[in-house]
């Protein structure tokens, strides 16, 4: 039997992380769309400068709030959260290599790069959801 407070923490913590993915799926779509040839160069700044909010806000809460929460209940799954956790820095610092692209102009360059970025990225969710997703099946076990 898990702990008093685990499954319900859990599925909130799940819940809470899966929106924030959706949120972030459309910031992502936002700056794929901002790349389009008729698209002013501005426009891709704003969308990746919002995206790069997002985003810390959102590798904040799970560094510090949702994973250690997580884990503190499911020792077992720290290392695979922790390893995701060390992912994050390297997703800042591809959208500021993205940044300098812009900035001198190589947008071709650039948008290949969002490209990469938007589907490690989306590998980085699935991983997240896959790790959160064995929480769901302990709340079901344990009905
Ligand atoms: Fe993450
Ligand atoms: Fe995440």
């Amino acid at each position: 039997m898990p702990p008093k407070d685990g499954p319900i923490l859990g599925a909130s913590v799940e819940r809470e992380v899966f929106a924030q993915h959706r949120e972030l799926d459309s910031l992502f779509e936002e700056v794929l769309d901002s790349f389009r040839p008729e698209g002013p160069p501005e426009t891709t700044l704003e969308a990746l400068k919002e995206l790069r909010e997002a985003l810390e806000t959102h590798f904040d809460q799970e560094d510090r709030l949702y994973y250690p929460a997580i884990w503190a209940l499911r020792p077992d799954l720290e290392p695979q959260l922790r390893t995701l956790v060390d992912a994050h820095g390297e997703f800042l610092a591809q959208l500021d290599r993205l940044g300098t692209l812009l900035d001198r102009g190589e947008r071709a360059e650039a948008s290949s790069v969002f490209d990469y970025l938007s589907a490690v990225f989306k590998r980085h969710e699935d991983a997240e959801e896959a790790a959160l997703a064995t929480l769901d099946r302990e709340i079901d076990a344990a009905h």
